[in-house]
Parts: structure tokens; C-alpha cells; sequence
């Protein structure tokens, strides 16, 4: 089986559930990632734990340094990576605590380190990113959760924002009217990277909110805890079951 790595969001900072048998405190060429990659098992099988927002939650999304997570992640070897992301929901069917497994994404991020090819000493390389995120990988994780019988929603465009702040009503318009149906500030430049290192790469993203304007009420970050308390048990559920039949 490829070897599979989870990277954790917010609302996932330690996988319950994975025997830890190494922590690796790595070095990259684009620095270090945001916490030591966790080698473990889950079930019978080696799964890599890597917290994207660093153990105690600290790096906000804009400083995160997608490039010596993924690149870490490659140099030990990994060949998948299922990414876990909190998001807000857009489309009125996406309230807080269902899963998504995306299928597109519109990038708004700026200023980040946003890829590996960033002139000499490297050729310049222009990927092919019509479709962001592995399919076979995408409906490997619907697959395991229609036979689990664990409730999740086949694609949808994940928008990624600057953060850290939330958006204004206006922005999460803008965004339905472009096409998004969830949004969240991790999906990019992270996607694009995997891809850029041959990763096979999907997102498991968590709705914790409504979006901006979405709702009724100004969005609580307790709320969002709260949610995302409950929703993540059940994420915790899908990755193991993707694992074990990964293996069986
Ligand atoms: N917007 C952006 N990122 C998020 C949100 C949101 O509403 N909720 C969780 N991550």
C-alpha cells in the first residue's frame, strides 16, 4: 500500500487512535514544518501525522510553511495525503458538521510561498491542476464511507482565503456567485504543492460554520469548537476505515 499521510487542522492537532512509534523532527531546504511528523499506526497500518497548524495549534494559516510540510512529508517517503480541513459552508445543504470530499477549488490566498519552482536553481515547471485534488483518492474516501455508512458530500469548490480573519457577508457572495460552496484558508497553496511533488492529494474538509452571511448568528468560535468537537470523531472514523481497507 502507498504510504499514506494525514495532515491535521484545526480540530485535529493529534489523531486519537494512532500508536505513535517515532516522532521525526525534520529540517527541509524550505525550513522546517509545523511540528514533528508523527510515524505511527493506526489499525495494523503506518500512517504520518503531521499537525498543519503545529501541536499547540500556534501557526495561523497564512504562516504556515506549506512547502517544508509537504516537502517533509515526501523526503519520508509518504505517497498520499489526505488533508483535514476546517471549513465554513456556503451552499444552504452544507451545515455545520458535514463532511466534504471537494472536487474543485478557487485560490484567493496571496503573498504565501506557493510553490516549489520559484526559478533557478529549478526548471520552470508549469503543472497540470484542471482537476486540484486526486480522484482515485477522492472516491477511495467515498467509497469506505458509503460501506461505513458515515454521511459524506461528493465534491463541491473549496475557496481558500487569506485569514485569519473571517469573511465579510460581501466577500462570501462574491464567492457563490464565482462558484464556491465552502470556504477555507489552508486549501492553498498546500493542494497545489502536493501536486507539484507528485503527491496523491485529497481533502476531507469539516463545515464548523456557516459562512459569513450564511446564518443567522455572528459565527462564535466556541460554536465552531463545539462543532467541530463532534464532527471530528467521526472524520476519526472515516481515516481509520480508509486505512484498514487501504490494507485489507
Ligand atoms: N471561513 C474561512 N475559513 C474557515 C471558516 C470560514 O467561515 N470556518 C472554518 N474555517
Amino acid at each position: 500500500m502507498a504510504k499514506l499521510a494525514i495532515i491535521g487542522g484545526t480540530g485535529l492537532t493529534q489523531l486519537d487512535g494512532l500508536k505513535i512509534l517515532r516522532r521525526e523532527t525534520v529540517s527541509t531546504r524550505w525550513g522546517e514544518p509545523s511540528a514533528p511528523l508523527l510515524v505511527g499506526e493506526l489499525g495494523d497500518c503506518e500512517v504520518v501525522f503531521l499537525a498543519r497548524h503545529g501541536e499547540r495549534h500556534e501557526v495561523p494559516p497564512h504562516r504556515v510553511n506549506y512547502r517544508a510540510n509537504l516537502q517533509a512529508l515526501h523526503d519520508l517517503g509518504v505517497e498520499q495525503v489526505i488533508a483535514v480541513a476546517a471549513v465554513g459552508g456556503i451552499d444552504a445543504e452544507l451545515a455545520p458538521g458535514a463532511i466534504v470530499i471537494p472536487d474543485q477549488l478557487i485560490d484567493y490566498t496571496w503573498g504565501r510561498e506557493h510553490t516549489f519552482f520559484d526559478g533557478a536553481p529549478e526548471p520552470v515547471e508549469h503543472i497540470d491542476f484542471t482537476d486540484p485534488y486526486c480522484e482515485a483518492l477522492r472516491l477511495e474516501l467515498l467509497g469506505v464511507a458509503e460501506r461505513c455508512g458515515i454521511g459524506v458530500v461528493d465534491g463541491g469548490v473549496y475557496g481558500a482565503t487569506q485569514g485569519p480573519r473571517l469573511e465579510t457577508a460581501a466577500e462570501i457572495d462574491r464567492m457563490r456567485r464565482d462558484g464556491c460552496s465552502l470556504v477555507g484558508m489552508t486549501g492553498m497553496p498546500e493542494t497545489a504543492l502536493a501536486r507539484e511533488l507528485g503527491l496523491f492529494y485529497a481533502c476531507c474538509a469539516v463545515v464548523a460554520n456557516r459562512a459569513a452571511g450564511c446564518g443567522d448568528a455572528v459565527i462564535s468560535m466556541d460554536e465552531i469548537r463545539r462543532t467541530l468537537d463532534s464532527a471530528m470523531a467521526v472524520v476519526r472514523r472515516l481515516l481509520t476505515e480508509f486505512v484498514k481497507s487501504n490494507i485489507e
